[in-house]
């Protein structure tokens, strides 16, 4: 053991340390929520930004100074003008669980490695089968992150529907398989079949209504051409919600159709399945209970800090057909459901202890806290379109159903190439400027303004100071 190891185990430089730092954050965090602090995002030129980390690791280190200025440099989610990407201003108790995550280092990936955070885990999914109105069959797993979610979710619908077993056969020729999804799908969905080799046209675009919402009187005709084109569709898709604009699928009507035809029916409700547990915005996910899986970001809707992801599924033992379609489940020989190895059924070996967050803000708040949580944010999108509604030099195109906000600045006398630019310059102002973020999208040939709500900090008066800022750039650009 050297010197520089003894001192970098030492319990109390650690205990120093950590409650040094836990101040910082606090301070950070005060900072943030009352605006006293007025920068959500320090803006600086990526090389810059390079150069000046490159320059400082040559430097005297001084503790205090190298996590202030870490703070400070950073995006500050948790500011209420921060109404960017679909990232929550996470609740300070799964900071602590971080912590808690990688002081301990638990791997978890088969029982002994991780054994409290296993059986957190399995307490956790089961509370969000039960909320969303999944029945006693139903399990699934934590993993890291939507993305990964949706490939877990879809390589157990492959090797479910495929009809021989595909995991240990690999492609057999004449067999093409592919899913449908809304044109509107986040570009996971597709890149999860482009990962598994089925190509471009393994991902049969529905298109969507004025809403952006999977327009279902498609689905028989879309369905019939791809059998006729040789493809052998295994699952359909559904955004609970879209990424762009928030928009939700029918998912009744979704999951009739997968019925009828013998599909698997998975929904990527990464962003918004969640409603599902809210007595308020339930009716957007009516019929999620039907599905064959579910994908949930805790990460996103929840409070919870990233990356922590449910895959959910209706019948839980379908979950261990991911990675193989013997009974995976049956380990050692052993009847017994082997829940409590994690890495039988997600991409991970070792992964983070992400059920310890989730149980101890499920432990210490009960279950309101999420309802209070999503309920919050979409309260506050409805209330930011109305008030992007109510003026004249602004454009909403579609009431939001969540609290994704899509709008532009308008002004009568500009062609729409040329509100396209103005609208892209007004973002690179508001972010260059630092006291707001917003990020933008397009939606048909025309460039939007994009806001999530994703603060439940974030007021009316921030949301006028935002239209504010957008006028004062949008009248002088
Ligand atoms: C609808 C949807 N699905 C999946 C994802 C990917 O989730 P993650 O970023 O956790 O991988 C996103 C991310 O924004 C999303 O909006």
């Amino acid at each position: 053991m050297t010197d520089l190891l003894n001192q970098a185990y030492d319990p109390e430089n650690f205990r120093d340390q950590a409650h040094r730092l836990v101040d910082l954050i606090a301070d950070h965090l005060e900072s943030s929520y009352n605006q006293s602090d007025n920068i959500v995002l320090p803006w600086m030129d990526p090389d810059l930004r390079l150069r000046k980390w490159q320059d400082e690791i040559g430097q005297e280190f001084d503790f205090e100074p190298f996590w202030k200025d870490t703070i400070a440099e950073t995006i500050h989610i948790h500011h209420p003008k921060y109404m960017g990407h679909q990232v929550c201003a996470s609740l300070p108790l799964a900071g602590l669980g971080e912590l808690l995550n990688g002081t301990l280092n638990n791997g978890s990936a088969i029982y002994e490695m991780g054994p409290v955070s296993t059986a957190m885990e399995r307490v956790v999914i089961d509370w969000l089968c039960g909320a969303i109105g999944y029945g006693k069959k139903a399990s699934g797993v934590l993993t890291s992150g939507g993305s990964l979610g949706n490939l877990t979710a879809l390589l157990a619908a492959r090797q479910h529907q495929s009809g021989f077993d595909h995991w240990n056969e690999g492609k057999i020729d004449g067999f093409h398989p592919a899913i449908m999804v809304s044109e509107e799908s986040h570009y996971s969905v597709s890149r999860a079949v482009q990962i598994m080799g089925w190509g471009e046209k393994g991902v049969i675009k529905v298109p969507s209504n004025h809403l952006h919402q999977l327009d279902a009187s498609q689905l028989e005709f879309i369905y019939d051409r791809a059998i006729k084109q040789g493809l052998t569709v295994i699952a359909l898709v559904a955004n609970s919600c879209s990424t762009s604009t928030g928009s939700y699928d029918p998912l009744e009507d979704m999951a009739d159709f997968s019925e009828k035809k013998g599909l698997w029916f998975h929904i990527d409700g990464a962003h918004g399945g969640a409603a599902a547990i809210t007595p308020k915005y339930r009716h957007l996910t009516k019929g999620i209970e039907r599905a064959d899986s579910v994908v949930i970001d805790f990460h996103k809707m929840l409070g919870v800090s990233a990356l922590t992801t449910a895959v959910i599924f209706k019948e839980g033992l379908r979950s261990y057909e991911t990675f193989n379609q013997k009974a995976f489940y049956l380990f050692n020989n052993e009847e017994r459901e082997q829940w409590f190895n994690s890495a039988v059924r997600t991409m991970e070996c070792t992964k983070n202890m992400m059920g310890v967050k989730v149980y101890a803000i499920l432990r210490t708040y009960g279950p309101q806290i999420f309802i209070d949580h999503f309920t919050t944010l979409y309260d506050l999108g409805r209330q930011f379109a109305s008030l992007l509604s109510a003026c004249s030099d602004i454009e909403v195109p579609i009431e939001p159903e969540s609290n994704i906000v899509c709008y532009r600045y308008i002004r009568p006398e500009k062609t729409d190439d040329e509100l396209n630019v103005l609208n892209e310059e007004i973002r690179r102002k508001i972010i260059e400027s630092g006291r707001f973020y917003i990020v933008k999208t397009r939606i048909g040939q025309k460039t939007y303004l994009r806001t999530a709500l994703m603060n439940p900090f974030t007021s009316q008066a921030d949301m006028t100071a935002l239209i504010s800022e957008i006028r004062r750039f949008g009248e002088s650009g």
